[in-house]
């Protein structure tokens, strides 16, 4: 029997908390002979609902799950956790941006990365879905040195499923046989889609569907569509958001199968020109278990290039935005 990975879970009463832990105590993200240990975190407010979570993960039974530990406070929540999803934070609402939470939630994570700093195991890997998710990742990436700033990542999983959902609509054919789509910059309008890599069956992506599609609906769709869910469910995407935060800890860890390349936030190295440091979606291989690279030598367009600047102009001004807040 493997040895049980400590998963601690930021906001697990909440919406995407109650979508994220029951797939991961079911082996879905770290694998179906792994055993986990749930170490899920919640505001003292939230003590009492996060217990009858708690309850209904025990009614389970699940086979793996050899351990469930509440905490009202992160030094506790990520004693020697080994992943670290930090989703605890408030959503926006109908007529806000992302960065319009940056003042709300920034905070949240400065004491988390220190928390994270202080008490998870020395080569956690971290994950920020609460928004605006670059810039959170980067304040408790700021607070956190000794873990490897590698190893902070945010999540623009979603926005790349979202983007192989829209294809697979288009043209007809199951998400499966969708390819290697993938996402630049920052959680935000301002990310940048890019099918250049991708594939529909074994055919370029141009190859069927039309290239005024991919520059107008398909792009549109796919920047905009945390604000569709919105509107249309009056609150903001869960389900599809817990999924995808399982897809992106479970490539990092075992690796994307046929896939080439897979979109995470993760911090800049300098290449493609982005500023060292900033956390922007990049193209990754996954080389071995909890080990990515950046994809290089790519060849990105004028156009893209420009949209790319744009986001890189938008994390930059997020990252001024919050400058008291990293260390
Ligand atoms: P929610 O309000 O339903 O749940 C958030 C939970 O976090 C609540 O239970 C709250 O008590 C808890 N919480 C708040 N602050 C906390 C803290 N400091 N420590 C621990 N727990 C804390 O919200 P939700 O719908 O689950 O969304 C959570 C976040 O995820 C939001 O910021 C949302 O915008 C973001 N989000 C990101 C993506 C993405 O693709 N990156 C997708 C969807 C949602
Ligand atoms: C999403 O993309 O669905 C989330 O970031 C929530 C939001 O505010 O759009």
């Amino acid at each position: 029997m493997k040895k049980p990975i400590r998963v601690a879970v930021t906001g697990a009463a909440g919406q995407i908390g109650y979508s994220l832990i029951f797939p991961i105590a079911a082996g879905d993200m770290l694998g179906k002979d792994q055993p986990v240990i749930l170490q899920l975190v919640e505001l003292p407010v939230a003590t009492q609902a996060l217990g009858g979570v708690a309850m209904e993960l025990e009614d389970c039974a699940y086979p793996l799950l050899h351990g469930i530990e509440l905490a009202d406070n992160p030094r506790d929540g990520f004693r020697n956790a080994d992943v670290v999803m930090l989703v605890g934070a408030k959503p926006r609402g109908p007529g806000m941006t992302r960065a319009d939470l940056i003042r709300d939630n920034g905070p949240i994570f400065t004491g988390q990365g220190e928390a994270i700093d202080q008490c998870a195991a020395e080569d956690c890997k971290v994950i920020v879905v609460g928004n605006p998710c670059n810039t959170n990742s980067l304040i408790a990436a700021s607070r956190a040195a000794r873990v490897p700033r590698a190893n902070f990542t945010a999540m623009t999983r979603l926005d790349q499923n979202r983007a192989v959902g829209q294809i697979a609509r288009k043209a007809g054919v199951a998400p499966a046989d969708v390819k290697d789509v993938f996402i630049w910059g920052n959680h935000s309008d301002t990310m940048v889609p890019d099918v250049s890599l991708a594939t529909i069956a074994g055919k370029s992506v141009r190859e069927v569907v039309s290239a005024d599609w991919l520059a107008t609906d398909f792009d549109k769709t796919v920047r905009t569509r945390g604000k569709a869910i919105i509107d249309a469910r009056g609150k903001s995407s869960a389900a599809s958001a817990a999924s995808s935060a399982i897809d992106h800890i479970h490539d990092w860890y075992l690796g994307t199968g046929d896939h080439k390349v897979v979109s995470m936030a993760v911090p800049s190295d300098g290449s493609y020109g982005i500023p060292a440091g900033l956390i922007y979606s990049f193209p990754c291989r996954i080389t071995a278990p909890w080990k990515y690279e950046i994809v290089q030598g790519l060849t990105v367009d004028a156009a893209t290039q420009t949209r790319m600047d744009a986001s890189t102009k938008e994390l930059l001004s997020e990252r001024e935005a919050v400058k008291d807040l990293l260390a």
